[in-house]
């Protein structure tokens, strides 16, 4: 059954999911969480990608990947809007959200962060 907090989370991102659908979405989410090693999420969605004032272009994505090593991918919503704009880290089952990241030297300290935890 899903808790209260969950079903408020997702109404308002006008998501729904059924209790029985519920364990086959969560499976998926975390299968694709977890794919690959390292991996680096940007928040796109609202109020995140309006607040962000670094280039995150896909090819500058793609060109910042190469350079750090890991996989950077662009996801909905991570939660904690109101520290907008959110990245979350994964190195191996190890995990890092890193709050108000909006300018370009944060942007790199975030990645200078993600290659030196991978070193
Ligand atoms: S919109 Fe980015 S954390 Fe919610």
């Amino acid at each position: 059954m899903l808790s209260l907090n969950f079903a408020i989370f997702l109404n308002l991102r006008r998501l729904s999911v059924s209790d029985a659908e519920l364990p086959g979405v969560l499976r998926q989410a975390r299968a694709e969480y977890l794919a690959g090693d390292n991996r680096l999420y940007l928040c796109a969605a609202q109020p995140c990608c309006d607040q962000v004032r670094f280039d995150n272009s896909e090819i500058t994505l793609e060109t910042a990947s190469r350079e750090a090593g890991l996989t950077i991918s662009k996801t909905g919503c991570q939660g904690p809007c109101k520290q907008a704009p959110i990245l979350s880290l994964r190195i191996g089952e190890r995990n890092q959200m890193f709050a108000e990241v909006a300018t370009e030297k944060d942007w790199r300290a975030v990645l200078f962060a993600a290659w030196d935890a991978m070193s």
